[in-house]
């Protein structure tokens, strides 16, 4: 039944024939897509990479090529030639590309069959992502999925071809390497060479693309996989794909400018979608006070309102001790949506799940306000709450109060949750902006020590590095975070429908601003040695001012085809835990290899 290709050679993909075709012989090879027997005619929808094409058999005209026909099933791989025809008036489907078609087939040959599959190629599947990722190569056929991959190869095509007019340089770096610093733990691997020592995969190209700059090939690009140990959630790859770019004798200007103008040229190309240059640049404090987040989603509204100082006298506790004790309190308005108790209590439910101690909530209804909180109020205290969230009937105001940073991360959660729930965003606006001046570095109390809000080669803005140095020789610990807080980075993150699509900086290339950077980030001299010696080391030898960027490519291609996950424009992700479904990764090794590369398993007998 199953015969060689032989000499058959197709002259065209499935998805390509067309009414110029009508008249003409034509050959394509493909999967069956489908197939229906009226009894007499069978159609057989041939579909490949491109598409989906009519076949026709008819019995009283080809027996021969008819009982061939009769046998196939979904998913076998056939090679057909015939003669392309109009379809019979109200036949067409002008839903697809081939519609207006079909190919009268003279002749079929069985490439090969296919065991039913563990899921029909079709846009509905009603299976687990874990047998989706199992049976990748089904999965891949479904139309949607081709469409997803497919859209990633011209994101990649533009965006090589954008660079290449802008004069960069692509250059690969080593996989191989050692530990890189963006804050996610390392994948490592063992030497066999080298006993007990190991390479680590890179988290990124950072250090690799500056050693670039100084030795001189400014204006450097890559699209590279980068490799982080890190929890995952939708947007998140063990293993993720970065454009990553670097420039010299540039500022923030320019980086960004080159940032834009490749999402305006992919929006614009891929979406036929103009977005406005330049972006608009927010403040990381106007995004943090307003949405309580650096990568707010702005679709929607609903901005949290500083209300601290109405409650500086205040008999309700739970605001007065937040205040004095230096926190804040702050609400936001959920307009007109009639929330129910039982919602309220939900609400409160999610805000304890990320460590909150309550919501307050004021209900704003016809002629009274509903809250177990107004009785702890003054009149004033109420309208001034009232006024400044520009309550109306129908609202419903939740309040957080605590330390800043708290409240901010509570109320950002509790905006973004409620914006899902409530269905706030405006779908049809892409919302693109630049987060500017970061702080360079914040106090983690868990660490007991400053850490960088980017990484530790990211410049302070020029006017700043003075007051580093000052700080390094302050010893009140309150008074050097004071100074080191007030010192704003050179870095620029990119967020597109609240998603941190990509991010980067102008570094820092002198080496006693760098010793600087290290000491007030407890980065011991020898540690930097270990880790960094190399950067170190190259920034003695005439390093070009620099700086550049990496956006996030599997992030904006799933951004920009609407989907939630990245693993539906990755050919091949892990599951959450890390694990690939094809493959079975991570698997065993054995006895020999372990030893080969002089590792013994704890645990192991
Ligand atoms: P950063 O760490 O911000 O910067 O990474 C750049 C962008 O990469 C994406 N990203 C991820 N995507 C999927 N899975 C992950 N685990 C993951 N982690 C990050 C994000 C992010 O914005 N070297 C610097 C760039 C620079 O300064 O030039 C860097 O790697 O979209
Ligand atoms: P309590 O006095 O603890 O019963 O709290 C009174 C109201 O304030 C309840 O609705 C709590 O959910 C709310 N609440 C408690 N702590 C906080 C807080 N830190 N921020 C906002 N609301 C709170």
């Amino acid at each position: 039944m199953v015969e060689n290709l032989g000499s058959f050679r197709r002259d065209r993909y499935c998805g390509e024939v067309s009414l110029e075709d009508v008249g003409r012989e034509v050959r394509v090879c493909g999967w069956v897509h489908r197939v229906r027997n009226h009894g007499g005619v069978i159609f057989i929808d041939l579909r490949d990479r491109e598409g989906v094409v009519q076949v026709v058999v008819e019995e009283r005209e080809d027996p021969e090529v008819y009982e061939k026909a009769e046998k196939v099933r979904p998913e076998w791989v056939l090679c057909v030639r015939g003669e392309v025809r109009k379809r019979p008036p109200g036949t067409e489907n002008p839903k697809i590309k081939t519609g207006y078609v079909e190919i009268k087939a003279k002749e079929i040959k069985v490439l090969n069959t296919s065991d039913t599959p563990p899921f029909p190629v079709e846009e509905e599947v009603n299976v687990s992502e874990e047998t989706r990722l199992k049976y990748r190569y089904i999965d891949l056929r479904r139309e949607s999925m081709k469409e997803n991959l497919l859209f990633r190869h011209r994101f990649c095509r533009i965006t090589r071809r954008f660079f290449e007019e802008e004069g960069f340089v692509e250059i690969e770096t080593p996989f191989l390497t050692r530990s890189t610093p963006e804050g996610a733990r390392d994948f490592i691997v063992p030497s066999r060479l080298h006993p007990g020592k190991f390479y680590a995969l890179p988290q990124s190209p950072q250090l690799f693309k500056q050693i670039l700059m100084v030795a001189g090939f400014d204006k450097y690009f890559q699209i590279v996989r980068c490799f982080r140990d890190e929890d995952l959630r939708a947007d998140r790859q063990p293993e993720f794909t970065q454009i990553d770019f670097e420039m010299s004798f540039v500022g923030e200007e320019e980086v960004m400018d080159v940032a834009e103008r490749l999402v305006a040229k992919l929006f614009k190309e891929l979406l036929g979608v103009e977005l406005q240059t330049p972006f608009e640049r927010v403040t990381y404090d106007e995004a943090v006070s307003k949405y309580g987040t650096d990568k707010p989603d702005r679709r929607f509204g609903l901005e949290i309102c500083e209300l601290t100082d109405l409650f500086k006298e205040s008999e309700f506790k739970v605001f007065r001790t937040a205040v004095d004790s230096g926190g804040v309190v702050k609400a936001v308005n959920l307009k007109g949506k009639n929330v129910s108790r039982k919602e309220i209590d939900e609400l409160t439910e999610f805000v304890r799940g990320l460590g909150g101690k309550g919501l307050a909530w004021i209900k704003v209804e016809p002629g009274k306000l509903t809250s177990p909180i107004t009785k702890f109020l003054s009149d004033s205290e109420i309208e001034g709450i009232l006024r400044r969230t520009g309550a109306e009937e129908g609202d419903l105001i939740l309040f957080s109060a605590g330390p800043v940073n708290e409240v901010h991360r509570i109320l950002g959660a509790l905006r973004n949750h409620l914006g899902e729930k409530y269905n706030l965003a405006d779908r049809s606006r892409w919302d693109v902006f630049w987060v500017v001046d970061f702080p360079l570095m914040e106090w983690d109390e868990e660490e007991g020590r400053f850490v960088s809000l980017h990484h530790p080669f990211t410049a302070p803005k020029e006017g700043d590095e003075e007051k580093l140095k000052e700080a390094l020789n302050v010893k009140d610990l309150e008074e050097r975070k004071r100074i080191v807080h007030s010192v704003r980075a050179r870095a620029y993150d990119l967020i597109i429908n609240g998603e941190e699509v990509g991010g980067g900086s102008i570094r820092i290339h002198r080496r006693d601003l760098q010793e600087v950077v290290f000491k007030l980030l407890s980065i011991s001299e020898e540690e930097a040695r270990e880790k960094f010696g190399f950067l170190l080391e190259a920034l003695r030898f005439g390093a070009p001012p620099h700086g550049g960027f990496a956006f996030g490519l599997d992030r904006m291609v799933a951004l920009m085809r609407g989907l939630d996950s990245i693993r539906d424009v990755i050919a091949f992700p892990k599951t959450q835990k890390g694990i690939c479904m094809l493959t079975s990764a991570p698997g065993e090794v054995t006895p020999e290899q372990l030893r080969e590369v002089h590792i013994k398993v704890a645990g192991e007998t």
